[in-house]
């Protein structure tokens, strides 16, 4: 299972007197067989993360704690998403730009991937990601 779109996903909520209880798996609520995680946490007031795409990779956004802004470009075409329900997260293909800004403090961020790290599918340029994109989905249609 694989998507090209960029989605919200709502994660199972097991609610609890004792506290609640969410999950994810491989190729069920999330579109995608996990390869790796890793957090962002700390992050001084003002500090943005990413600023980057991958040519490769797919990744699923998770709030665990606080509350985050995502600024995502597929293409040229642009969309925001605000992150603060550590029940559901942020679904992000392939070859999306992606900058992850305005951090409430003490928030702490979820990323899981599909692939190991690789520094060599990291995109940096904007105008190199267009063109990549170009070249990948608008030479199709
Ligand atoms: P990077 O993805 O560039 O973070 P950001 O785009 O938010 O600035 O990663 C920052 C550093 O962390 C970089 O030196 C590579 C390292 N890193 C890993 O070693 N493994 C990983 O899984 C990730 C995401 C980063």
């Amino acid at each position: 299972m694989s998507d090209d779109s960029i989605k919200l996903i709502s994660l199972p909520k097991i609610v609890d007197l004792r506290g609640n209880l969410s999950f994810l798996e491989d190729n069920n609520q999330i579109p995608f067989k996990i390869a790796r995680s890793y957090w962002i946490y700390d992050v001084p007031g003002g500090e943005e993360r990413g600023g980057h795409a991958y040519t490769n990779s797919a990744e699923f956004v998770i709030p665990l704690i606080g509350s985050l802004q995502v600024e995502l470009y597929q293409g040229d075409k642009k969309q925001t998403y605000t992150l603060n329900t550590p029940n559901k997260g942020l679904y992000l293909p392939k070859l999306t730009w992606r900058k992850v800004c305005n951090f409430l403090s003490g928030s702490i961020c979820l990323i899981i991937s599909d692939t190991y790290y690789n520094d060599c599918e990291y995109i940096r340029d904007f105008n190199t990601y267009i063109n990549r994109w170009k070249k990948e989905y608008d030479d199709i249609n």
